[in-house]
């Protein structure tokens, strides 16, 4: 099949296109970074979005890409719109028209994260203008689109290569190895999920031509400073580094959703637990250091 990958350079595209090439034939999409030699598409600008899908016929699309900086969202409303919500809208368009199938990647802050845990028939209600933005590009795809698929997806890590944007797992390892202290959270409740685990769910959405919402999440909850200390044990490293604060995320703006815990009851996916994730990160990390 030709899919189409946008965002194929960000954390959880790049894993989305490795993993698609082993099967199918993909075209990735970037915009900023140009070292991977994917084409180059700014969903910033709606009239390229046609030509670009028209010269590539893809079959289906995977889209990853958003402008993923909450506070940047907030500052730069307008902009996260037209990115997240009204480029989503113009490839469910063409996908619709061309027959193709679009399946694009929600996140779990379409929640307030006060009532959950959230099933995928809940009520959303966005706190801040980034999950406001996510929403709308959900309702382009599910309104505008026969076909259309949403997979909501909790906070993620991984390991793609040395290039990957930050996240918990990556923080933790970088400070324990440098023997640095950590203060980290210890009031959220965040479900760590593996971006190998939503590449296959994606890949699996598409081979069963499934549609409607989806949610891939891991189900155990942890704290960031609880996710560290996961991190510590599984690397091996001295975990007296690291320090809880209950109040360090309290009053963070834009507002985050305290727990937002999404329930998959279509029981499709495979999602690996917290520690199996972090030895299959430790296995990658190991065989990219050998590289
Ligand atoms: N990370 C999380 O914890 C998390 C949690 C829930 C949901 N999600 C969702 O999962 C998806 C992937 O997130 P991620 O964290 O992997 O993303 P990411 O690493 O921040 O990467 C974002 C991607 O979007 C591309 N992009 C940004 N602005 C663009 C523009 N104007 N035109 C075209 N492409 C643009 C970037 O391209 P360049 O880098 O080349 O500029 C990059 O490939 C997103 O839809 C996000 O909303 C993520």
């Amino acid at each position: 099949m030709r899919i189409v990958v946008t965002g194929a350079s960000g954390l959880l595209g790049k894993k989305v296109a490795s993993v698609s090439e082993r099967h199918h034939q993909v075209v990735g999409t970037s915009f900023q970074d140009r070292s991977y030699g994917h084409q180059v598409l700014d969903l910033r600008s709606a009239e390229d979005i046609s030509p670009f899908l028209d010269a590539c016929r893809p079959e289906a699309v995977i889209h990853t890409a958003a402008l993923t900086d909450v506070a940047r969202c907030e500052a730069e409303a307008k902009l996260a719109k037209r990115i997240n919500a009204d480029a989503t809208s113009m490839l469910a368009r063409w996908c619709e028209d061309n027959g193709a199938k679009l399946v694009y990647v929600s996140s779990d802050y379409v929640f307030d994260g006060e009532s959950g845990p959230y099933r995928e028939d809940s009520e959303p209600y966005p706190v801040q203008i980034y999950g406001y933005t996510k929403l709308l590009g959900e309702m382009a795809v599910l309104r505008g689109h026969r076909r259309g698929a949403v997979v909501r997806v909790g906070i993620l890590h991984g390991m793609n290569d040395r290039r990957d944007k930050r996240t918990v797992t990556l923080d933790v390892l970088r400070a324990l190895r440098a023997k640095q202290r950590m203060v980290l959270d210890h009031g959220r409740i965040k479900y760590p999920t593996l971006i190998d685990d939503v590449a296959d769910a994606l890949l699996q959405v598409i081979a069963d031509d499934a549609r409607g919402i989806f949610h891939v999440a891991s189900q155990e909850p942890v704290t960031r400073y609880e996710w560290a200390l996961r991190v510590a044990r599984a690397f091996e490293l001295d975990d007296s580094l690291l320090v809880p604060d209950p109040e360090l995320e309290k009053d963070v703006t834009p507002r985050r959703p305290v727990d937002v815990r999404l329930i998959d009851s279509s029981t499709a996916f495979a999602i690996h637990g917290l520690d199996q994730s972090l030895a299959i990160i430790r296995g990658q990390l190991r065989k990219e250091a050998l590289a």
